[in-house]
């Protein structure tokens, strides 16, 4: 009888979807992965915040993306899909964005969400923004705070959450600000509104986190200018700049990349090709790590594709060892945690991750997400305020057996899936609906190449 965990219910508008993942091995072929999510989010919205036409290409069509499309068309841009699938983004420029008519809404999409108030937040318009009950329950004070700095009056729930509603600053000053939590999501927020800004907007990071905005905002015309301070590392955005529309080639999403190249990892005789997958240092600790352990990957055809490092990715299992993740490797690995406490389970030995703290606020608590299904499986876990350590016991050890709650967490969702396939019974998720907000190709894609998913009763 499978043991079940707290099951919460999906969104305000899906039906639930019940997988169940079971023992695998000899995962074999070459995946196509999709598009960067947060490449993509960020080419709509400069494509938006451009004059002139933007062409994407490899974009992630998946919901959260979708989602900031919808607002940037709230915001007076342009967005079509051709044939082909390219998508085209025809923006209002700098400081053009009309007010929305209505509730902007990012579903389950933080990085949407942080990203548009801060392009909104210098732009002297009304908008209000909310997303599902994931969303609304994340923090948005660190985006409020910097804005506020700004002259922008923003309204939000007690607590700074969302639903809330941005006054835009009509004489918005430039800003000099340090990040008090490590955050591409805030440093881009506060770079999108110095854009709409006068003069030199500078934000600090003193830890570095994925650096997409700078090297994107580069390529679209901003004035753009990296100093390394004995605090981190600063960015000045030269204000009332004028972004001109380009063409944008969106690399594989290393993150969703991260899910095939664990399941490779923990099933037998596997061997798997990931194709121009972005292997930016500021996004690939989970290779370092998984490498660490024992995996066997291997970094073919390195090439730059628009601005980005990319590499077609062959990942081979063998004999796993539990590691420590040095913390300081956490901003670029952030969204990879979950999946390799999956794979620490299976590994020979305590893995350590700690410095994570960030995993409390994301789309669940990833740390007593992972914690709880984990030990419904039989892994022995240790948690942290910061992180976990998992007890990994070797191949063979993991009992499964189980459905997991996914939280309303892509993430947590295919980790647990990725733990079926090594486990010694079935693994279930009592609700794999939000894996469409970044990977909604997951299941065919491992099932593909030999992995057991199917429908749960
Ligand atoms: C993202 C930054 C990270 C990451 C998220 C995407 C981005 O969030 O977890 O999935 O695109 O900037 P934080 O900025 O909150 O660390």
């Amino acid at each position: 009888m499978a043991r079940q965990v707290n099951v919460v219910e999906r969104t305000d508008i899906h039906p639930k979807v019940r997988l169940v993942a079971k023992p695998s091995s000899g995962l074999t072929g070459t995946v196509s992965i999709p598009g960067d999510k947060s490449i993509s989010h960020r080419a709509i919205l400069l494509g938006a915040m451009a004059v002139g036409e933007t062409r994407v290409t490899g974009l992630l069509e998946a919901e959260d993306v979708l989602s900031t499309i919808a607002a940037t068309r709230l915001l007076g841009a342009s967005v079509e899909r051709s044939k082909g699938g390219e998508w085209r983004v025809w923006g209002v420029g700098t400081g053009g964005f009309h007010e929305p008519d209505n509730v902007i809404d990012c579903g389950n999409s933080g990085t949407g969400a942080r990203l548009l108030i801060g392009a909104v937040s210098t732009v002297p318009i009304v908008a209000t923004f909310t997303g599902d009950r994931s969303l609304r329950s994340r923090p948005m004070q660190r985006v409020i705070d910097p804005m506020q700095r700004f002259g922008a009056r923003i309204q939000a729930r007690d607590g700074g959450r969302l639903p809330l509603t941005v006054r835009g600053a009509s004489n918005a000053v430039p800003l000099v600000y340090e990040l008090p939590v490590p955050s591409a999501q805030v440093k881009t927020a506060v770079m999108l509104a110095g854009l709409s800004a006068p003069g030199e907007t500078c934000v600090v990071e003193p830890v570095a986190t994925r650096d997409h905005t700078e090297r994107m905002l580069g390529a679209f015309g901003a004035s753009i200018r990296i100093e390394e301070l004995a605090q981190g590392k600063a960015i000045f955005v030269e204000g009332h700049a004028e972004l001109v529309g380009q063409r944008v080639a969106v690399p594989g999403d290393p993150s969703s990349a991260a899910f095939l190249a664990a399941a490779a990892a923990i099933t037998s005789d596997s061997d798997v090709v990931l194709p121009g997958i972005g292997i930016n240092p500021t996004r690939a600790g989970i290779f370092a790590t998984l490498r660490e352990m024992g995996t066997r990957i291997e970094c073919l055809n390195e090439r730059l594709e628009g601005g980005e490092r990319v590499a077609d990715l062959r990942v081979r299992g063998s004999c796993l060892k539990g590691v420590e993740v040095p913390s300081e490797r956490a901003p670029s690995m952030i969204d990879e945690y979950p999946v390799l406490s999956v794979v620490a389970s299976v590994a020979e030995g305590t893995t350590v991750m700690r410095g994570a703290s960030e995993l409390r606020v994301k789309e669940s608590d990833r740390i007593t997400a992972m914690v709880e299904g984990l030990r419904t499986c039989g892994v022995e876990v240790t948690e942290y305020s910061d992180g976990l350590a998992v007890h990994g016991k070797g191949p063979g050890s993991v009992h499964g057996d189980a459905i997991c709650a996914s939280y309303l967490d892509h993430r947590i969702a295919m980790s647990f899936l990725c733990l079926g396939l090594a486990a010694n019974n079935p693994v279930g998720v009592d609700d794999a609906s939000p894996i469409a907000t970044s990977f909604p190709e997951f299941v065919d894609k491992v099932t593909e190449v030999g992995a057991a998913i199917t429908s749960a009763p």
